[in-house]
C-alpha cells in the first residue's frame, strides 16, 4: 500500500524523461532555457535526426536514471515499512520484554527491598508511565507500605492506612482493579495526597495482588500515562505481571521474616557468651561491625558479606565450653588454663557443625573457628598457614584482636591506640594479611570511633562526626604526633577526650 502510495505522488517515469528530454533539448539549443524547438518538431532534417539519436540516447540515460532512482526510492521506502513494522512489534512486545524483565529481577533478586525497586523501575517502562509503586500489605498493622516511589525524593517507605481514602487502600479492599482516566474528575480520588507530594496525578491505574488463597497481599499501582490514559490492554498487563509478583513477593517476605528471624538468633546466641561476661558484653557485635567495615572496604560480595556476618558474630561462641572462673581470670593464665580458653576455637567449629546452614553460608563454622589462626602457622588450634586460612577468618582476626585491645579488660584497661597501631603493625605478615591491616587502616574514623565507642553502650559523642573526613591510620598519625593540617587541627585532643572518657579513677594506661 505505502509503495503504491508514495508512488502515486510522484511524476510517472513517462513525464521525467519527458520534461528531461525539454530541458536537455533547452539547455543544448538555446542555452538560456527557452526551448523553441520540441521532440516532435525536430524530426526531419539531418540536424534533427543527430538531435533526435542524441535525444534517444539521453531518453535511454534517463529513463535508465529514473529507474535506478525509482529502485533506490522503492528500496528506501521498503526499508522504511521494515523499520515500521519493528518499531510497531517492539511497542507490541514493550510489555511482554518488561514482563521477561521484571521476572527475571523476582527470580534472581532474594532480597524484597532489591526486588521492590527493580520491579518498580520495570513497570514504569513497560506501561510507559511516569510512576510505578507496589504496595505490600502488612497485616499486622493495617497499612500498606511502599519502600520505592519513583519521582520522589530518592528512596524512602510510604505507609498508608488499610482503611484510609487512598485508590491504592480501596483497591486493597475491594480486591478489585480501578482505572481512574482523570484523577481529578474522580472522587474516588484524593487530592489532598498531591499536595502532600508536591506530585500532579493525571490518571492512575490500581491492581490488587492475590496470593494462592485469595487474599489481597498487595496493590501495584502505576501513574500519569505517558501518552493518553491506562487501557483495557494496560490493565491486562498489570494483572498478569501482579500475578507472577504476588507469589515471589510472598516469598520474598517468608524468606526476609527467615533471614530476621536467623539473624536474630545467631546474635543472641553471640550475646548469651558476651553477657557471662559483662566486661565483654558486646564483643562479638563489634567484631562483626569492624569486620563488615573491612568487608565493605574490600568490596566483598554480598553473599561473603553474610558468611562474614554470622561468623564474626559467632566466632567465640566455643567460649560457652570455658570455665567461668578461667574467663573472668584477674591476673595471668598459668599454661594449662591459656590451653583450657584455646580449646574454645575447637568448640566453635564442632557446636556450629551442628547447627543446618544453607550452602550459601556452610563454610560459617570452619571461617569462625579459624579466628585464632596466623598467617605464619603458629595460630590455633588447626596451626593453618597463609591461604589456606580462608580470607574472611583473617579478617575476623584483625577485628577481633583491634577491638580487644582497645576495649577495657579484667586485667587492664583500654589500649593507647598507638601502642595497639603498634601491636597491629607488629603482626603485619606474621599474625595478620597485610591487605586486610591496611583496609582497616583506611577505613573512615568515625565508623571505626562509632563501633569502638559503641563498647560502653551510651550514646555515640556527636563529636565523633568530625572524623569522618580522615582514616583511622590518619588518627594513628596525629596521635603518634603528625603536624595537623588545617581541618585536622584539634582532632587528636578531641579523640583522647572521647576514647579516655569516664575512665575509672584508678585508670592507668597500661603497655
Ligand atoms: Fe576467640
Amino acid at each position: 500500500m505505502a509503495k503504491s502510495d508514495s508512488k502515486g505522488k510522484k511524476s510517472t517515469p513517462v513525464d521525467l524523461v519527458n520534461r528531461g528530454v525539454n530541458a536537455a533539448a533547452a539547455v543544448d539549443e538555446n542555452g538560456h532555457g527557452h526551448s523553441h524547438v520540441h521532440g516532435s518538431d525536430c524530426q526531419h532534417s539531418t540536424q534533427l535526426d543527430t538531435r533526435s539519436l542524441t535525444i534517444k540516447d539521453r531518453e535511454d540515460s534517463l529513463r535508465k536514471l529514473e529507474s535506478d532512482l525509482s529502485k533506490r526510492e522503492i528500496g528506501l521506502i521498503e526499508r522504511e515499512i521494515k523499520l515500521l513494522s519493528l518499531q510497531q512489534e517492539i511497542d507490541r512486545l514493550r510489555p511482554l520484554s518488561g514482563l521477561y524483565r521484571v521476572v527475571k529481577a523476582m527470580a534472581t533478586e532474594r532480597k524484597l527491598e532489591s526486588m521492590l525497586e527493580v520491579i518498580t523501575r520495570e513497570t514504569a517502562s513497560m506501561l510507559r508511565c511516569d510512576r510505578c509503586s507496589v504496595f505490600v500489605l502488612d497485616t499486622h498493622h493495617g497499612e500498606l507500605w511502599t519502600q520505592v516511589a519513583q519521582g520522589l525524593d530518592g528512596m524512602r517507605t510510604i505507609r498508608v492506612p488499610l482503611s484510609g481514602t487512598s485508590v491504592v487502600s480501596l483497591c486493597a479492599r475491594t480486591g478489585r482493579t480501578i482505572n481512574i482516566p482523570d484523577a481529578y474528575e474522580d472522587p474516588r480520588f484524593d487530592p489532598e495526597v498531591d499536595k502532600s507530594t508536591g506530585y500532579r496525578t493525571n490518571n492512575i491505574l490500581c491492581v490488587p495482588m492475590h496470593n494462592r488463597s485469595g487474599a489481597v497481599i498487595g496493590v501495584f499501582e502505576v501513574m500519569n500515562k505517558d501518552v493518553g490514559t491506562f487501557t483495557q490492554e494496560d490493565e491486562e498487563w498489570l494483572q498478569a505481571l501482579a500475578a507472577v509478583a504476588a507469589g515471589l513477593i510472598e516469598q520474598a517476605q517468608a524468606y526476609s521474616e527467615i533471614e530476621h528471624f536467623v539473624d536474630k538468633t545467631v546474635e543472641t546466641l553471640a550475646q548469651t557468651i558476651d553477657k557471662r561476661d559483662p566486661l565483654t558484653a558486646g564483643h562479638s557485635i563489634r567484631v562483626t561491625r569492624y569486620s563488615i567495615g573491612i568487608g565493605d572496604a574490600m568490596a566483598i560480595s554480598d553473599d561473603e558479606k553474610d558468611v562474614l556476618r554470622y561468623a564474626a558474630m559467632m566466632h567465640d561462641y566455643g567460649k560457652i565450653g570455658v570455665p567461668e572462673a578461667i574467663l573472668w581470670k584477674n591476673g595471668r593464665l598459668t599454661p594449662e588454663e591459656y590451653a583450657c580458653v584455646q580449646t574454645h576455637a575447637r568448640l566453635t567449629y564442632e557446636l556450629l557443625s551442628n547447627l543446618p546452614f544453607t550452602n550459601r553460608l556452610a563454610h560459617v563454622p570452619f571461617i569462625a573457628s579459624c579466628h585464632h589462626e596466623k598467617l605464619d602457622g603458629t595460630g590455633y588450634y588447626r596451626g593453618l598457614k597463609g591461604h589456606e586460612i580462608p580470607f574472611l577468618a583473617r579478617v575476623i582476626s584483625v577485628s577481633d584482636v583491634f577491638d580487644a585491645l582497645t576495649s577495657v579488660r579484667h586485667y587492664r584497661n583500654r589500649m593507647n591506640i598507638v601502642k595497639v597501631y603498634e601491636i597491629m603493625e607488629s603482626g603485619r605478615d606474621n599474625h595478620f594479611d597485610p591487605e586486610v591491616v591496611d583496609s582497616f587502616y583506611g577505613l573512615p574514623c568515625d565508623r571505626v570511633m562509632r563501633v569502638m565507642e559503641s563498647e560502653r553502650g551510651s550514646q555515640i559523642p556527636e563529636e565523633v562526626d568530625l572524623f569522618k573526613n580522615i582514616s583511622w591510620l590518619r588518627l594513628v598519625e596525629l596521635c603518634q604526633g603528625a603536624k595537623p593540617k588545617r581541618h585536622e587541627e584539634g582532632l587528636k585532643e578531641l579523640f583522647y577526650r572521647v576514647y579516655n572518657a569516664n575512665l575509672p579513677p584508678d585508670y592507668q594506661e597500661l603497655d
